[in-house]
């Protein structure tokens, strides 16, 4: 089996190597740039790293539409950012903030194309397969997106509108490519399921950690402003539980500063103040803790000797303790 770093090198060669040196440079040159200042890989991670439980190869059949989950995911970032308002990923500027709001859109859409150009790569004997997870993949992730910013405007959702939210925008990519890696690699539709729940709980219990990062992140190690989900009111795990929670004093305190303009560094204080009075963030870890269990369960059932599942095991627990 190849090591973790190996396949971290697979994947940073093979995005290197795709053709984004042409012309226009204005539609390519954001393309190159978003996939050069990084990210953590982790689609095209999960994507081999599931490949290897039932192949010992890794070829173009495999890396191929592993980059091209990689595209996809940075297409989603590049029209996030827009939504979000967001001036910094990856410790860098944003495409819209870099260039323009036009630019980002369009070279977004571009890097989804050469996104489906790539898995249409994938093994001939598994290509319709791949390209039917795939599609209803990229609707949901559209469908979690439009729930996400609906959400801002509404004044309360349960926990489950916000799992049911964040399994399609984050959890359901991250799903797939686990998924695609075990088809491509040969595993039965039933296997290739197995790695579709697995990946799905992960990302789910990642999504929370990335809305803990977003409050009681380091922008020096995330790369993302913190406290931007507390301005854009974003119905993160951790809003959806405060306001559960709060009563009274607090509730009013809370539901005050979700009204507050004009001042940002006040709300975004005061609102991280009450998740630490009521007890959020040990909640969200409890939470993710939850669907950290849930992930384990997905991957144990998976019909392959333990020794081989060993990295991904090890793999969930540095993406749900993560930093950055
Ligand atoms: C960011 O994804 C968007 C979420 C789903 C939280 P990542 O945290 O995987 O972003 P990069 O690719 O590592 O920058
Ligand atoms: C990520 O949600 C979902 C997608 C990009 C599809 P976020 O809005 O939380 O992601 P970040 O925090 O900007 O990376
Ligand atoms: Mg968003
Ligand atoms: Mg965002
Ligand atoms: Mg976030």
């Amino acid at each position: 089996m190849f090591s973790l770093k190996e396949l971290h090198s697979r994947i940073e060669k093979g995005l290197a190597s795709l053709p984004f040196d042409k012309e226009p440079q204005a539609l390519y040159h954001p393309v190159a740039y978003s996939i050069s200042v990084g990210g953590k890989r982790i689609r095209p991670t999960m994507c081999l790293l599931s490949h290897q439980l039932f192949s010992r190869h890794i070829d173009d059949y495999v890396l191929m539409p592993a980059l091209g989950l990689e595209l996809f995911h940075a297409f989603t970032l590049a029209h996030d950012d827009i939504m979000d308002g967001a001036d910094i990923r990856r410790g860098q500027a944003t495409l819209h903030r870099k260039w323009n709001t036009n630019t980002a859109i369009l070279s977004g859409d571009v890097m989804c194309i050469y996104a489906y150009s790539l898995m249409a790569q994938s093994a001939p004997a598994v290509l319709p397969q791949v390209l039917e997870s795939f599609s209803r993949t990229a609707a949901q992730v559209c469908e979690g997106q439009q729930y996400d910013m609906s959400y801002e405007g509404w004044d309360l959702i349960t926990h489950e509108d916000y799992l049911h939210m964040i399994a399609l925008k984050t959890a359901a990519l991250i799903a797939c490519s686990a998924q695609i890696g075990a088809l491509c690699g040969g595993a039965t539709a039933l296997q290739a399921q197995h790695l579709y729940n697995f990946g799905q709980a992960t990302g789910m219990g990642f999504q929370i950690r990335d809305d803990y990062l977003d409050a009681f992140g380091d922008l020096a190690v995330f790369g993302k402003s913190i406290g931007g989900d507390i301005l854009n009111n974003k119905k993160t795990w951790l809003l959806v539980d405060a306001l559960q929670k709060a009563e009274g004093a607090e509730l009013k305190e809370l539901n005050r500063l979700l009204n507050l303009q004009d001042a940002p560094q006040e709300k975004v204080a005061g609102v991280i103040h009450l998740y630490q009075k009521l007890g959020i963030p040990q909640a969200a870890e409890a939470e993710i803790n939850r669907l950290h269990e849930a992930s384990s369960q997905a991957l144990e059932q998976v019909d392959v000797p333990d020794h081989k599942k060993e990295q991904l095991y090890q793999y969930v627990v540095s993406l749900l303790s993560r930093e950055k």
